[in-house]
Parts: C-alpha cells; structure tokens; sequence
C-alpha cells in the first residue's frame, strides 16, 4: 500500500487513494462513456443531500438479489462473479478511479450487465440503501492499516460494519478474505459484535473464489490467505 491521502469530504475522512498513475486514454473515454449509467443514482451527497433511501430495484430494473463487494480494486472478482451468477446484481464501491477504469474496461471485455458501480467510499452506497436489501457482501483483501493506531482505520471497524449490518439481509453472507493475522484477528473480534455470526474461516477459499490481485501480491511475498465467511444474524 502507499502512502495514504486524507481526504476530507464535508462528512467523514477516507485515508486510502483516490488516484494513482496517470489513466491511459482507453480508460479515460470508459470513465467517460460508461460510468454514468452503470453508476446507482442518488448515491452522492451533491445528488441526494437529504439521503432518500434509493429503490435496489431501479438499480437493476428487476427484483433480483443485490450483492455488495466494497473496495473491488482492478474488479477481477466482481466480474467474475457477474458472470459466475447472472441472476443477481452486484454493485462495486471503489473510491480509487483507476481501479474504477480497470473494472470499465473488464465490464466491457466481459459483456456484464448485472453490475453497478460507486465510484465512491461504501459508507455513502450503504446508508442510502434500505434495511435488509443486500442479500451477500465480499470484503476482499481491504487496506490493512498495520501500525496499531490507525486499526481504527479499517473496514473492520463499527464505523463500517454498523451500515452494512443494517443492509444486510438476515442470514446472508458477509466474506472476508485477507492476508493479514492483525486483521483476522480484528475480524474475528468486530464482525460478530455487530450482529453476525463465524460459520467458516480457513485456508481454503470458496468453491467460487477467483484470486485478486491483491492475493497474487501477498502470494509473491509469502504470507497465507485466510478466508472468513459470517452470516448475519
Ligand atoms: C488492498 S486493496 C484490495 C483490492 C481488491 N479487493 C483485491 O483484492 O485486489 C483495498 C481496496 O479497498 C478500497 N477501499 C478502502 N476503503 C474503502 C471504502 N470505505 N469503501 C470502498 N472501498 C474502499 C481501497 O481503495 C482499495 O482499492
């Protein structure tokens, strides 16, 4: 990870990056083609200031499931879960635009149609969608924030999980994958304290699991993925 940027909206802080290297031009004319209509309406405090609770449904046009993966990086596993389960929707929340610029060009190769995307921190996707509207989330490989005062920096935190609590449709899967003891550790403590429920965890990945690019890199540098699955209570 490199060196965070605080980035102070009117509303809360977001320590991670927004930009990286300069975006190649395929990747600025999918920013500028596609975003807008894969992007969910009524997310941003400059569209919706009142935070209306949005309707899943126009999101995707149908009543289909709604998955939620927060912090989708290059977008590898959300578009190979697009494609994996084309009978739910799933929206990506990334703050980092050129990971946003990756997923277009994906999405594109790929053909998907079951996608949305937020450009954005998930805390704003989250306290906008209703309660018991998201009926899976992936958390896979978030920022690990190693240096002990700034734990209260990662997703795992109740700053986090409260809204994805509240979203979450009871019984459903909330999966977490990360490459960090620390942070089993924290997640092991937090996730159950905000009303979900350990039902697996280990060394072994789901029967579906494609591997990120952030799994590639802790692989190359030697440390052990560990995957977590909980259910909301
Ligand atoms: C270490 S990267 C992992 C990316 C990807 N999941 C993978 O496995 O390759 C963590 C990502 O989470 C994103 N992130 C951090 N906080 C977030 C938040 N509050 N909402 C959405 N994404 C977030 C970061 O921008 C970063 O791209």
């Amino acid at each position: 990870m490199t060196e965070p940027e605080n980035t102070q909206t009117e509303w809360r802080n977001f320590y991670g990056r927004r930009h990286g290297k300069t975006l190649r031009p395929s990747q600025k004319t999918y920013l500028s083609e596609d975003l807008e209509t894969l992007r969910p309406a009524g997310v941003t405090r400059e569209e919706n200031p009142e935070r209306l609770t949005l309707d899943p449904s126009a999101i995707f046009g149908d009543e289909r499931p709604v998955w939620l993966e927060v912090g989708f990086g290059g977008g590898e596993h959300l578009v190979h879960m697009a494609a994996r389960y084309p009978e739910v929707g799933i929206i990506g929340c990334e703050p980092f635009i050129n990971g946003v610029a990756m997923l277009l060009g994906k999405i594109r190769a790929a053909g998907a149609t079951n996608l949305a995307v937020h450009p954005g921190d998930a805390r704003d996707l989250m306290e906008v969608l209703p309660e018991n509207s998201v009926a899976r989330a992936f958390l896979n490989y978030p920022d690990p924030w190693p240096k002990r005062r700034h734990h209260r920096r990662r997703f795992v935190t109740a700053e986090h999980l409260a809204p994805l609590a509240r979203v979450m449709a009871k019984g459903a899967e909330f999966r977490v994958a990360t490459d960090i003891p620390d942070y089993v550790r924290q997640t092991l403590k937090e996730v159950p304290k905000a009303g979900f429920r350990l039902v697996g965890q280990g060394d072994k990945p789901w029967d579906d699991w494609i591997s990120t690019r952030y799994e590639q890199k802790a692989l190359r540098e030697g440390r052990a993925p560990h995957y977590l699955t909980f259910v909301r209570d």
